[in-house]
């Protein structure tokens, strides 16, 4: 029996995994091969150039692997990239941003929406662009959130340290009264309890990996025809196989199972 076409999920390393997670909770059967960039990795201080390069890359090597869809998991690469990559492969790609606004705009009712992410997503004014599409009396409160990155790497997602700069970050947020956050970044989603302490009971906290995944359910009926049995996803990391192993459990959960090496050199 043939193989059934996979969908190509990429980020510039783990965070990723939390669209994956998403995704495997609300297509199981779709087989999903992912790229993670740990070799490259972090994405968000990058200059917008650099970024755009490396996501064309991988683009293209989802696309040579059979990807029939691909996934731009990665706030910072959907930013600097999406448009490009959509103009450019060949199959349909699906990005972080608009899943994830379109969430927000469905719980907020003040109109008033914060949006935290990388300081290269931000500063790319990208979710700008997608709200002003949106709904054009959208307010949004951006705010770059350098060093969250870095804690939920080293495994800290809770400590005072955290905290404490959880509650210096998101002050100009809070200061304009939001009621919907967009965790505008793959690690964010594992700082919600911190990030939910510092804004308040009253803000929702929106993340955009389950409205991505629904985002790639809807579009099954664009995919392969092809029945094959369901497939394991399958993992692919520009950096250390193991230490991807061991961290994805982390993002992802059991399924990191077997962890290929890929070298751009
Ligand atoms: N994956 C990135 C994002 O969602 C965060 C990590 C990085 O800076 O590469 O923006």
């Amino acid at each position: 029996m043939t193989e059934r076409a996979p969908v190509g999920v990429f980020d510039s390393g783990l965070g990723g995994l939390t669209v994956v997670r998403s995704l495997l909770d609300l297509v199981p059967d779709e087989p999903v091969l992912y790229f993670g960039d740990s070799g490259r990795f972090p994405y968000g201080p990058k200059p917008r150039d650099e970024v755009l390069k490396y996501a064309i890359e991988i683009g293209d090597l989802l696309v040579d692997q059979g990807a029939w869809l691909v996934v731009v998991a990665c706030n910072s690469a959907a930013a600097a990239a999406l448009d490009t990559l959509a103009s450019r492969l060949t199959v349909p790609v699906v990005g972080v941003i608009e899943p994830g606004l379109r969430a927000a705009l469905r719980v907020s009712e003040s109109r008033r929406i914060g949006i935290i992410g990388t300081v290269g997503t931000i500063a790319s004014g990208a979710y700008q662009r997608v709200a002003a599409r949106l709904d054009p009396t959208l307010e949004l409160v951006c705010a770059a959130c350098p060093g969250f990155v870095e804690f939920v790497e080293a495994g800290d997602v809770d400590s005072d340290q955290v905290h404490i700069l959880a509650e210096r970050l998101l002050a100009p947020v809070r200061a304009k009264d939001v009621d919907t956050l967009v965790l505008g970044c793959t690690h964010y989603p594992l700082l919600a309890r911190t990030i939910g302490d510092v804004m308040g009971r009253d803000v929702v906290l929106v993340s955009s990996a389950d409205e991505t995944a629904f985002t790639v359910r809807e579009m099954l009926s664009r995919g392969p025809d092809a029945a094959g049995p369901p497939a394991r996803p399958r993992f692919v990391t520009s950096g250390d196989p193991a230490q991807f192993r061991r961290l994805g459990a982390r993002f992802l959960g059991p399924e990191v199972q077997a962890v290929e090496a890929w070298s751009w050199s």
